[in-house]
């Protein structure tokens, strides 16, 4: 497909933007104590360089009453305008627009409380039940004006805009949400007045900024909070903001503080561009301004289809982005195939939210300088490189290594390439896992590796490559628990999976009993599977919660299937024996025992360990080994790939 409508420029608020790609607003962890950072003006730099037309920042704090986490910069600091100055500069030279969420979060306290937030009424939000102090009525000018100041500051360091945070709801939503405001004065009530206070900051921010700025705004579209913003009440708000003649774009998106959270950032779980309808209905209510659709595009043909059919006129993407900086020039380059396909798991959310520097699972170079366009430094002397193991650790390896010249064997005892991920690809909700395997293997082609799948290696095979380094990735298995080491039938959850995928489809009338000492995404997949293979499934963990290892983001979507499914879920619980089609459990606190009856199948994802087979024989002949993945110590798939990574690099 020609992208002709994606790379054709657009004009917003006064300016010209060279296509219609829009990096979404997204919090990078990458500011230090409000201000901003050399990593954090990087990040940007690299999507700018990558081709992206527009680029909204994270959300930053207008006013000291809006704290947060200290990661976030603090616009109402004077402070930090040279921060900000060098930030425009390093994005705009690359002819790409730099806009600056403005933003206050109000009641949502993401990281945690750590001061009074102030919100527009005392209702608690839905997912931690804070609650916050009413603003008072002549508190709320001075907010009104950090807005201003804030837009005005961003304008004097050099941005070509700013965008309210009017979603997900922070404190623009929380006076607009009918769920949250109960206020009786003139800022709430009727739509007029929840309103007011959004009227009032965008007048003040187009009085302080002038006409030759970007003013664009993100609202609600569905905020899937009892009592919230529902679709309709969106197209009101779309419709009003849109009238008041100071907007030059719009945006929206989905979810509040509650439990249909995830969908802020629909993950791999939900069908491909979940809320598009949605956003093309509010289009319509947006007075002919331009419009960002956004959620979950997950491709370059989805993007001009949704432009074509006039869904929306730019795309916004947060999370493809992440993935791969390129995206845009590679798209424009056709060279779609070299994209690091973005998996849409939501680890990157979950680094931030756990309060680190943005991470991408897949993406090592994240944030680094030079990340755009980066290729693997040519190594100064050619090497013979054996890696052992095609897991994603020893995939990355080996095109990080043959890509800089280095003569790369991979040895993979499966006839395939993906070593676990292969295997969770093909659980439900899971396939795009599959995604990382393939661009890393299609790198390795390019660079030359040879491969030599369905041989498992040995040290006679590998000593014949007559190796001057291997890399070992070879993975690790899943530990037997104690208490069922004499029984023969459990088995593994991975080899109850492969059973179950190449067996026969079909429906066992029985019970399948799962003990989850694991708790990652690829476990849940798991679950759907046997849901779908079994009468009754039975999830125990000695855990006092499900999806300890699951973004808080994609855990909603977790325990909506949990739920949904009705899987029997027993928490602080685990087996203690089996006799026949019974398995015995207890509780790990009080000691008191249960039963489950008619049960099928018994299998368990427990702490894995490494499996380093080779190491000592190769090593008494000479040679150096490094262990990647697992196989150094079972983590997940985000230290496998960084650690393949970084040992390609040292060789
Ligand atoms: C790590 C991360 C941080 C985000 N931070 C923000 C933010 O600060 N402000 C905001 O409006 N949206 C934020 N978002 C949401 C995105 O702007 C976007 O609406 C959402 O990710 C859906 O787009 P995508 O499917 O292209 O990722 C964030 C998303 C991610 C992945």
């Amino acid at each position: 497909m020609a992208f002709d409508t994606l790379f054709s420029p657009i004009a917003v608020g006064g300016r010209t933007l060279r296509n219609r790609i829009v990096h979404a607003a997204t919090v990078t962890g990458l500011g230090r104590d409000r201000a901003v950072t050399d990593r954090l003006i990087a990040y940007h730099a690299a999507r700018a360089e990558g081709g992206a037309a527009m680029i909204v920042t994270e959300l930053m704090n207008v006013h000291p009453s809006s704290s947060g986490a200290p990661i976030l910069v603090s616009l109402h600091d004077e402070g930090n305008l040279g921060g900000l100055a060098r930030w425009a500069e390093a994005v705009e030279r690359h002819g790409c627009r730099l806009v600056g969420q403005l933003g206050h979060i109000g009641r949502q306290q993401l990281w945690g409380l750590d001061s009074v937030p102030r919100s527009a009424s005392a209702q608690p939000e839905a997912l931690y039940w804070n609650s916050a102090r009413p603003l008072a009525e002549d508190e709320i000018p001075g907010i009104v004006a950090g807005y201003a100041e804030s837009a005005e500051r961003l304008k004097r360091a050099g941005f070509s805009g700013v965008e309210l945070h009017g979603a997900h709801g922070y404190l623009i939503a929380q006076f607009l949400s009918p769920a949250c405001n109960d206020r009786t004065d003139g800022y709430g009530g009727s739509l007029e007045g929840r309103l007011r206070f959004l009227r009032e900051a965008m007048a003040a921010v187009r009085a302080a900024c002038g006409d030759d700025f970007i003013v664009g705004i993100k609202l609600p579209a569905d905020e899937r909070v009892p009592g919230g913003i529902d679709p309709d009440e969106a197209e009101r708000i779309a419709a009003a903001a849109a009238a008041e003649g100071v907007l030059d774009y719009l945006s929206f998106s989905q979810g509040a503080f509650g439990l249909d959270f995830d969908t802020h950032l629909p993950d791999m779980h939900y069908p491909p561009r979940p809320f598009l309808p949605l956003h093309r209905r509010l289009r319509a209510a947006a007075g002919g301004l331009p419009v960002i659709g956004l959620g979950r595009i997950e491709s370059a043909d989805a993007a001009e289809a949704a432009l074509a059919e006039g869904a929306c006129d730019m795309i916004g993407f947060s999370r493809l982005l992440i993935s791969d900086a390129d995206w845009p020039r590679k798209t424009r380059a056709r060279r779609t195939d070299a994209i690091r396909a973005c998996t849409f798991c939501n680890y990157c959310w979950g680094e931030i939210h756990a309060g680190k520097p943005i991470r991408c699972f897949q993406n090592p170079m994240l944030g680094n300088a030079g990340e755009s366009g980066w290729q693997p430094p040519p190594a100064r002397e050619r090497k013979c490189v054996v890696v052992v193991g095609a897991g994603l650790a020893g995939l990355e390896a080996t095109w990080v290594a043959a890509a800089r010249g280095h003569a790369v064997t991979l040895f993979s005892a499966s006839a395939q390439a993906g070593g676990a991920a292969r295997l969770e690809a093909r659980l439900p909700g899971r396939a795009e896992v599959s995604q990382t395997a393939r661009f890393q293997q299609r790198q390795a082609t390019e660079a030359g590796a040879a491969f030599r799948f369905g041989e498992a290696a040995s040290v006679e095979t590998v000593l014949a490559c007559d190796p001057d380094a291997v890399i070992l990735a070879t993975g690790s298995e899943m530990r037997r628990p104690p208490a069922l080491a004499e029984d023969a039938e459990a088995v593994d959850l991975r080899s109850a999976v492969a059973a179950l995928v190449e067996g026969e489809p079909g429906r066992s009338p029985g019970t399948a009993v799962l003990l989850d000492m694991d708790q990652t995404p690829a476990v849940y997949g798991a679950v759907e599977l046997l849901a779908e293979r079994f009468a009754r499934v039975v999830l125990l963990t000695p855990a006092a919660e499900n999806a300890r290892f699951v973004n808080l983001m994609s855990r909603m979507g977790v325990e909506r299937r949990l739920a949904q499914l009705g899987i029997d879920v027993r928490r602080l619980t685990e087996p203690v024996a089996r006799e026949g089609e019974r398995v015995a459990c207890r509780h790990v606190i009080t000691g008191a025992e249960t039963a489950i009856k008619d049960v099928a199948l018994l299998t368990y994802a427990t702490p894995r360990i490494a499996r380093g087979g080779l190491a000592a024989e190769l090593k008494k002949a000479g040679i150096p080994v490094t262990f990647v993945g697992d196989c150094l110590l079972p983590r997940d798939a985000a230290s496998a790939i960084h650690d393949g990574h970084r040992a390609a690099l040292v060789l």
